[in-house]
Order: structure tokens, then sequence, then C-alpha cells
């Protein structure tokens, strides 16, 4: 908002309400980019709140001590994105349950007894499944390609739907093995290798892999994308374009990772403010806008 010739008293009283705000940030490197702040703006309208959400870029290796300063400053809580999601946990004195089974945090909050941390990608990636792309997760046969951390983010809330089969693709075979292992007691998780993936059909194929953001090529074996499948990017916007455009080529139904950055952000705010947000005209607001 501009506040042109505004007077010392009306100055005054901006930067009293600015400083009553509660304020939140989303924390990243890069952070420029997050549509967070503008989604979180969405969800305050909406919800009546008068709350600041900002960007903050924290240098690699900084990661606590910019977060102190922040909540010691008053800040009420935070997003945590690339690449402070395990810093952000680390941070954290209390943790939720689901953080500490991904062992990364994206979700920060001022309580009375300290930090605590959890974790909302997962519910934002079963959210947008089911209740935006109407994808029935029980008793589907999932595969997810990659196993870095936003694989192992994801695995607990997909094995809490109860999927048919659950399969983990990745171009170094010993890291999906990892997250089979470390899974297991939660659930059945099937290990393999990229070249690897089993000759049978896939219900939901879920790129987890960073090969979006990087902008490399992902080579997946013949017939496993196609009619009958939903193809998922958990990037959003240009990134996901390639996989998302291949997917829809070969009949598949596709889409990138906006609708589980929107419904992550809308479990943080109801984590935040206790109130649940309106997602889905957020989601068709932002989809005109990122294109
Ligand atoms: P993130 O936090 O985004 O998951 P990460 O932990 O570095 O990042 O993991 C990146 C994932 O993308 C890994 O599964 C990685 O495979 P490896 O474990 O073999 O490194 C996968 N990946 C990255 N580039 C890839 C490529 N060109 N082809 C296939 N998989 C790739």
């Amino acid at each position: 908002m501009a506040v042109t010739e505004a007077s010392p008293a009306a100055t005054g009283m901006m930067a009293l309400f600015l400083n009553a705000m509660d304020r939140y940030v989303v924390i990243g490197n890069p952070v420029a980019h997050s549509l967070s702040p503008a989604i979180h703006a969405r969800f305050a309208e909406q919800a009546g709140e008068a709350l600041a959400y900002e960007r903050m870029l924290v240098p690699e290796g900084a990661f606590a001590e910019h977060a102190r300063a922040f909540f010691a400053g008053g800040g009420r809580g935070a997003n945590v994105t690339l690449p402070f999601k395990v810093d952000a946990f680390d941070f954290a004195g209390e943790k939720s349950e689901r953080a500490r089974i991904a062992g990364a945090a994206n979700f920060l909050m001022a309580r009375a007894g300290g930090i605590f941390a959890d974790n909302t990608d997962g519910a934002g990636l079963v959210g947008d499944l089911q209740r935006n792309l109407g994808i029935a997760l029980r008793g589907a046969a999932i595969l997810i390609i990659g196993a870095g951390g936003a694989a192992r983010g994801v695995v607990a809330p997909l094995l809490g739907e109860a999927p048919a089969r659950l399969v983990i693709a990745n171009r170094t075979p010993a890291r999906a093995q990892d997250l089979a292992r470390r899974f297991a007691p939660l659930g059945r998780v099937e290990p393999c290798a990229l070249d690897g993936i089993p000759a049978a059909h896939f219900d939901v194929v879920l790129n987890a892999t960073s090969t979006s953001t990087r902008g490399e090529p992902l080579a997946l074996r013949e017939g496993l994308i196609g009619p009958g499948t939903l193809a998922y990017d958990m990037a959003y916007g240009p990134a996901a374009r390639a996989f998302v455009d291949h997917a829809r080529s070969l009949g598949a139904k596709a889409s990138d990772g906006l609708g589980m950055l929107v419904e992550q952000a809308a479990e943080s705010f109801q984590l935040w403010r206790g109130k649940r947000p309106q997602t889905a005209a957020v989601l068709s607001e932002l989809r005109a806008r990122t294109g």
C-alpha cells in the first residue's frame, strides 16, 4: 500500500498498526519467486485477519541466527522452503509427529513453550490429489520418482491413505531402499532403480526429483504414463511444464504442484490462525496468473 503525504500523526498510527499486526515470513534461498505471500494475503482477506506475511532471504548456513532474530523480534510464524527444511526442523524445540517422521519442517510457530515445527507438505499433496484433482488414493497404485527431501516429506501421508501399492524409484537405488526401510513401520514401500520400475499400471506417478527445477530431462520407461494415470510434478509453474506437457501428450491427466503449495499454505494458516481457508478460488486465481 502506498501512503502519500500522510501527516506525522497518520504515519505514527500506521506504524503502530503495522507493529500490532502479527508477522509471518517465508524463509528460503532463493525466495523472490515465492507465491506464499500472495496466498496468505488472500487467506487473511477471506478470514478477516490482519496480518503481515513477507519473504525473508537468508544466506545458506545462516538459518538459525536469522530465525532466532525473527522470533525474538515478535515474529509469529514462518514457512520454510529450500534449502532450509532440515535446519527448520533442527531449530525448533518442539516438533510434530509428522515433522519427526519426515525429518524436515516447512512450518514454524511461536508458542508459549518455544518454537514448534510441523510439516504440512504431505497433507498439502494429499489434499490437492484428493480434493482438487479428485483422485482416490485408497487402493491406488502410486509411484514416487525420486528419493530426496521432497519424496521423504510425502511418503508417510501417502501411506496414511492406504494405497494398494507404493513404489519409490530412484536414480540411486540405495536412497530408495533407505526410504523404504525408514518408512517400513508405517507400511510397505517397494524401492527400485529408475530403470527397474515394475511393468504394472500406476494410477499416480509423482515426480519428486529435482529434474524440473534443474531443467533436466527425466527418462521413464515407455507405457509408464498414459491414459488412466495422473502424472504429478511437485514443482510448479514453468519448471514443471516439460513434465506436465509430456504426460498430457501421452494421454495422461497431469498437474504441477501449485495446488500442493496452496493446500500446504492452508494447513499452515489453520495452524497459525485457527481458521480453515477456502483454497479453490485462490488456486484458480494463481493458475490464471502463473499460466
Ligand atoms: P529435493 O529436496 O528437491 O528432493 P534432493 O534431496 O537433492 O532434492 O533430491 C533430488 C532427487 O532428484 C534425488 O532423488 C535425485 O536422485 P539421486 O538420489 O540419484 O541423486 C533426483 N534427481 C536429480 N537429478 C536427476 C536426474 N537428472 N535424473 C533422475 N533423478 C534425478
